[in-house]
């Protein structure tokens, strides 16, 4: 599937730059602690830790940012957060990042903050899709330049403020990356024979429009090659780990050798789904097909050891560089029309073959 690129020339030259750069980069095994980034939330006092320069002290090169996370405790935003720290310091900039606790209102309160304190820019990985209207009111208001990542308002919504650009990935080309690894398998995923693909889909926080896509058009990848489908499952595991395990487990009980495909909107969660399908006995790639989205490097190493059929890299590190690239061209004072505020990365598609150049 192609993808439609809304790229100004300069943005996309940049992302190209930053997808190259991201080629041989990692993507960072998921910490089950909130990473490296700074905690910079004081219970009582709601303003975050942004310190002052000291006197006679010059404030950092480039000015002050906020970010805002949806919530801390994501194996994939941990290595996109660690991503973005690491670009904006070595650039110079001083950095607070919040941790929205999966939680619209703590968000909206620490956007709040960071308008008060009068950041001179803005990057926002909302909790919610469904609160865009509401945030980019908030900064438009403010008029603070803003980048929102990971989480795609509508062109409609953003057409509302033009120092905002969404900086992320169309999901509908890793959903179908995904079903494309299962396309490619030997039996083309249906491992009885029965002309027909069997699969439980273990689905993201369906608010989120990865979740919906990836859903979507895995299944459609197939059905558009003209197989059969069955969904035996879909259930959400909210891009969780633990749920993606009990999903599995559940599903293994109740639909045994019945199923031959298991669709995890992310990593995570198929990290969680492989515990369980090792626990029930069966063997990825012989007797049931695994794929994820997110390339952390847990899933590229069960990828190598064939314990999982593939996975798909969510580009965090071109996607940080791009965020940061857009930010710095809102900054020179670039306004952006209707139709033109979505920059996108490409997913691509990890099979045993090619896992090794991310790891
Ligand atoms: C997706 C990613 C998931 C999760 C989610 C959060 O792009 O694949 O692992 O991080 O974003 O919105």
């Amino acid at each position: 599937m192609r993808l439609i690129k809304k790229f100004t020339a300069m943005a996309m030259a940049v992302l190209m730059a930053a997808s190259i750069a991201a080629c041989g980069s990692k993507a960072e095994e998921p910490a089950e602690a909130p990473a490296a980034a700074p905690e910079a939330e004081a219970p009582e006092a709601e303003a975050p830790e942004t310190e002052a320069p000291a006197e006679g002290e010059e404030p950092a090169a480039g000015g002050n940012i906020g970010v805002c996370i949806y919530k801390f405790d994501d194996a994939f935003m941990t290595t996109y957060r660690n991503a973005l720290q690491e670009i904006l310091e070595g650039k110079g900039y001083t950095v607070t990042f919040m941790d929205g606790k999966n939680d619209q209102a703590e968000q909206n309160n620490q956007i709040n903050n960071f308008i008060t304190q009068k950041v001179d820019a803005l990057i926002i990985n909302p909790v919610m899709t469904s609160a865009a209207d509401q945030i980019i009111d908030m900064v438009k208001t403010a008029g603070i330049p803003t980048v929102l990542i990971n989480r795609e308002p509508t062109a409609e919504q953003m057409a509302a403020y033009d120092k905002l650009v969404y900086v992320g990935c169309d999901a509908r080309q890793s959903g179908t990356m995904q079903g494309e690894l299962i396309l490619d398998t030997e039996n083309k995923g249906d491992i009885n024979g029965d002309g027909k693909i069997s699969y439980i889909m273990i689905q993201g926080d369906p608010e989120n429009i990865d979740a919906q896509y990836r859903t979507e058009f895995s299944v459609k990848a197939l059905t558009d090659a003209g197989l059969e489908v069955e969904e035996l499952d879909l259930q959400r595991g909210d891009w969780d780990r633990n749920k993606g395990q009990e999903i599995a487990q559940n599903d293994l009980a109740k639909f045994g050798e019945k199923i031959e495909v298991v669709f995890c909107n992310n990593d995570d969660m198929a990290i969680g789904a492989l515990q369980a399908i090792q626990a029930a006995g069966r063997k990825v790639n012989e007797d049931i097909y695994l794929v994820g989205v997110d390339a952390l490097d847990a899933a590229l190493n069960e990828v190598v050891n064939g314990n999982m059929t593939g996975t798909v890299l969510n580009d965090a590190q071109g996607q940080a560089e791009g965020a940061v690239a857009a930010m710095e061209e809102l900054l020179g004072g670039k306004t952006y029309a209707e139709g033109e505020q979505s920059i996108y990365v490409d997913y691509v598609k990890v099979t045993p073959e090619n896992a090794a150049d991310f790891q």
